[in-house]
């Protein structure tokens, strides 16, 4: 396909698809436009595999979404903190769901060795975890090892997302918000919960005394 008809593509297909959401519902845009009341945060990786709102069967205005590669939370990274923050004080979402994904290209390359910057140092956090569990998890091979790096990543950024300011603020100021870790399975479209959810300080620290690698 030449390159121009590649990206004219997509213009088409966004064509056809305002064709059609306007005929099944005249009023979609307009209700769209008008506001945004999201209930849940996503944050999850990049992976072009892995759809928030598709797989979570929701409409555009009630997921917001946060992606970077391997759904690191990082309190030195301002765009990460700043959907949080947005997310938690300004629409008060009630949920925070932190999402990897099985076969994790971000995980693997963490648990492989160096890469080039700008990603080596993105993956610096995730390859400290691995240096942790490295010897135990690659006693079942290197698959196991993976799916398990993967899992224990998201246990990671959800106590680093508990500790968050933001997400302090709103437990202090008794708001309800819980935390959520899950995984997807891409081979079945499976989203699984892994971790008992968050929703105060109490119960961050219980979750970070059963998990001290963390
Ligand atoms: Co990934």
């Amino acid at each position: 396909m030449p390159q121009n008809n590649e990206i004219e593509v997509l213009l088409e297909n966004n064509r056809r698809w305002v064709t059609e959401v306007t005929r099944e519902d005249p009023d979609f845009f307009a209700r769209t436009a008008s506001q945004q009341a999201p209930k849940y945060l996503w944050i999850g990786c990049s992976d072009s595999r892995v759809i928030p709102n598709q797989i979570t069967g929701l409409p555009p205005g009630q997921l917001l979404v946060h992606r970077n590669i391997a759904n690191v939370v990082m309190e030195t990274d301002p765009n990460c903190m700043s959907v949080i923050d947005f997310a938690v004080r300004i629409l008060e979402v009630r949920h925070i769901i932190v999402c990897g994904h099985y076969g994790c290209a971000g995980v693997h390359t963490a648990m492989s060795g160096t890469t080039m910057d700008p990603l080596n140092e993105w993956l610096d956090g995730i390859r400290t975890l691995w240096g942790h569990h490295e010897e135990d998890l690659l006693e079942d091979g290197t698959q196991a090892a993976q799916d398990r790096m993967t899992e224990l990543n998201v246990g990671k950024q959800m106590l680093s997302l508990c500790r968050t300011p933001s997400v302090e603020d709103a437990w202090l100021n008794r708001k309800s918000l819980r935390v959520h870790g899950w995984i997807y399975g891409l081979k079945d479209g499976v989203l699984q919960n892994l971790y008992p959810d968050i929703g105060s300080i109490s119960e961050r620290t219980r979750a970070e005394s059963e998990s001290p690698s963390f």
